[in-house]
């Protein structure tokens, strides 16, 4: 358990991207209202989690953590979360098939709606308000009033995030995610990409494999694994009135968890030491991840690593890098030579997203496909120069056919973007283009393991 922590402590900290709210009594009501409300996760289920991830530290398997960027009221539907879920199925799946390891499943879900913000106001013609933080902060609607910090919308994020929740625990646990189901899970218009021959390929191989297994007795009836399959949620705590009202002791332990998602990760931009979010994390036993940019110093990532994991337990600490597709070569191997040489247990993972957002000639933000491909193979390369393991993927993705990411096979150009683009913050990969990374990452984990098996003989 960390010492000297309390889950209020982080205010005597400096909190960076933390809205002012008008009415203090607004947000006491509605934090008292949280307080009281049930757990969305329990901490045994986050210790699992750590344990999974404590394997990928160690070599073994991958983590695919991925949603959108910014959930919103306004797209909240069962379809919505069924597609998500189902294309990072498939993912999981190709890469599984692949890598012949473990993939450990994340959904960036379930509580995924606060945003650090560039800039705290946006001007439109003549006309300029405060910025939008997220739908659990503010509305993105450009008026005053949608814009007002409002205490009252984190507890409808947290209704939001427990029904989310409970479709995603159905959907991984109730029949759909069993792997004979593996063929209905390709979406109707994926039949215009090509990956999605390739997934039906994967599919029938599975079923092959199914069958003979079924054929020596083993089946689902009788290996619980291949009936359902382990679902994780996470976001970033960046709202830490909303944190600290879900932080819980755990009756078998006695140590504090941060009750809203099993996994919480800090954002570049309140990862700095003596941060009210590096802080409030360090006292809470789930996995944690950080974002990693450029101007991350290897030295001020030991001295966090020391605050946020002294005892140095694996599977407590994902570095997620988000360098961008031009330094990743340059920016990585400082980091993860030194925390090599520390001895420090990490997943090091790939948000190849971040770092490599454009403003297209069509005037919308937007992210090539291209780039995002070549940061991941940067992350690759570097993980193989310097012997260690490259361990995960951090994306925004949804199942939705929207357009916001340029390029991919079902190549979406500039002119494209206005057709359906929906993002409520940055542009996500849609679901063909997130198939298609997956095969490009099984490429990736195939060489790999090839690798391993060289070595091994
Ligand atoms: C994000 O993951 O949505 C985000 C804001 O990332 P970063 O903190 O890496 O900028
Ligand atoms: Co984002």
């Amino acid at each position: 358990m960390a010492q000297n922590w309390i889950p209020e402590g982080w205010k005597a900290h400096e909190a960076r991207h933390l809205p002012q709210y008008e009415d203090a009594a607004e947000l006491a009501a509605a934090e008292a209202t949280l307080a009281t409300y049930p757990p969305l996760v329990f901490a045994g289920e986050a210790r699992a989690l750590k344990a999974e991830l404590a394997e990928v530290a160690q070599g073994h398997g991958f983590l695919l953590q991925g949603g959108d960027c910014a959930e919103s009221f306004a797209e909240f539907h069962p379809n919505n979360i069924r597609d998500t879920f189902r294309v990072l199925l498939q993912m999981a799946v190709v890469m599984t098939f692949a890598s012949k390891r473990p993939l450990v499943k994340v959904g960036r879900m379930a509580g995924q709606f606060a945003k650090p913000r560039s800039s705290l106001t946006e001007t439109q013609g003549d006309v300029t308000l405060p910025s939008y933080l997220g739908d659990n902060i503010n509305g993105i609607e450009f008026d005053s009033e949608a814009r007002r910090n409002d205490p009252a919308r984190m507890v409808k994020a947290y209704s939001q995030a427990a029904a989310t929740l409970n479709l995603l625990r159905a959907f991984a646990g109730g029949g759909y995610a069993n792997l004979r189901q593996v063929h209905q899970w390709t979406l109707d218009f994926m039949g215009r990409t090509p990956w999605a021959d390739r997934f039906s390929d994967v599919a029938d191989r599975i079923g092959e494999a199914l069958d003979f297994m079924e054929a020596c007795g083993i089946d689902p009836a009788t290996v619980p694994q291949l009936q359902g399959t382990s679902f994780y949620t996470s976001h970033e705590a960046l709202l830490l009135p909303y944190e600290q009202a879900l932080t819980r002791r755990d009756s078998l332990t006695g140590d504090w968890y941060d009750c809203s998602a099993h996994m919480l990760w800090i954002g570049d931009r309140t990862r700095f030491e003596g941060s009210a979010h590096v802080e409030f994390l360090r006292g809470v036993g789930n996995p944690i991840g950080m974002k990693c940019g450029p101007t991350l110093e290897p030295d001020a990532l030991l001295r966090l690593l020391d605050t946020l994991n002294p005892a140095r337990e694996a599977g407590r600490i994902t570095l997620i890098g988000r360098f961008g597709h031009d330094k990743v070569e340059e920016g990585l191997p400082r980091l993860v030579r030194a925390v090599t040489r520390e001895g420090h247990p990490v997943v090091w993972s790939c948000d190849p997203m971040h770092g490599n957002v454009i403003k297209s000639g069509s005037g919308y933000k937007t992210r090539p496909f291209d780039r995002i491909l070549s940061e991941v193979k940067g992350f690759f390369a570097v993980h193989r120069a310097e012997g260690t393991h490259p361990g995960g993927i951090h994306i925004e993705m949804t199942g939705q056919d929207v357009t916001e990411c340029v390029g991919g096979a079902v190549a979406i150009t500039d002119d494209a973007l206005g057709d359906r683009y929906h993002t409520h913050c940055d542009p996500r990969l849609n679901a063909a283009q997130s198939l298609e990374l997956a095969f490009l990452l099984a490429e990736m984990l195939n060489q790999q393991a090839c690798e391993r098996q060289a070595d091994a003989a």
